[in-house]
């Protein structure tokens, strides 16, 4: 599987994505003894709070640096290499837990089937994950700055409406308990250099084609777009909006 990913930018720089899954994390209420999978798993933080809880949890990851950063955070832990799309598992789970991974996941049906084959009847999802409207202002600014000098300038994300979610769910067995879509603006950890490193950490498919010559202005002028809107108090900020879905597989 290609390596996308820099396990240690996104420890280092990126940690705002498990702490601000404190929400989902509440909503999933894990308990003791409870057989849970934690889809994107990322460097496993949040995985290691639900074992906390004293459930017994696998952290599944696409990413192998980020699977092997895991690992080596948490030696005791259960964490296995998965796509969403198509993982299996073995034996049945009492919760699906997944922040800030679904977004990644331009097949959501195929996610969603995988999440329930993993789960008993009555088992349950709670998911957060980018909405409509997500990062609206810097998707915009990339573009209006990318398209003019002739790059082609696509992003790879899903950020659903909660129609469109729910009914993907309620199709495929699931009874949507709770669907919100809301404002999070998330402060970025640099002062000054926080949405350069956000877009570098994030925004590869944007620039794909973009020569890495040329990168340095374009970042700049995106910044200096966004610094009206998205620079506030000394920091940055990205302009989340956050699907939280609570649901359980019909028996
Ligand atoms: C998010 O968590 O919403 C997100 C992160 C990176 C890129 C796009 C969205």
């Amino acid at each position: 599987m290609a390596e996308l990913w820099d396990s240690s930018l996104y420890e280092d720089r990126h940690s705002f994505v498990w702490k601000a899954g404190a929400g989902v994390f509440d909503l999933l209420d894990p308990k003791p003894g409870e057989r849970i999978l934690d889809l994107g798993c990322g460097t496993g933080q949040l995985t290691a709070q639900i074992a906390e809880r004293g459930a017994e949890v696998v952290g599944l990851d696409s990413s192998p640096a980020m699977v092997a950063q895991a690992r080596q955070n948490y030696p005791k832990m259960k964490f296995m290499l998965a796509d969403a799309r198509t993982f299996t598992v073995e034996g049945q789970f009492d919760a699906v837990f997944s922040n800030a991974t679904l977004h990644w996941v331009l097949e959501p049906e195929a996610a969603i089937l995988s999440m329930s084959q993993a789960l008993r009847p009555g088992g349950r999802l709670a998911l957060e994950f980018g909405g409509l409207g997500n990062v609206a202002r810097i998707m915009a600014a990339i573009e209006a700055v990318l398209r003019p000098a002739g790059y082609k300038a696509e992003h790879t994300w899903y950020f659903p409406a909660i129609g469109e979610y729910a009914l993907l769910l309620e199709r495929h067995g699931f009874r949507v308990l709770l669907a919100q879509n809301f404002p999070r603006w998330t402060k970025l950890e640099h002062p000054e250099r926080g949405l350069r490193e956000w877009i570098e950490m994030f925004c590869g498919a944007y620039f794909e084609n973009v020569p890495a010559g040329v990168r340095g202005p374009l970042l700049r002028e995106i910044e200096e777009r966004l610094r009206p809107q998205l620079y506030c108090d000394g920091h940055w900020f990205a302009d989340y909006r956050r699907l939280r879905v609570h649901a359980e597989k019909i028996a």
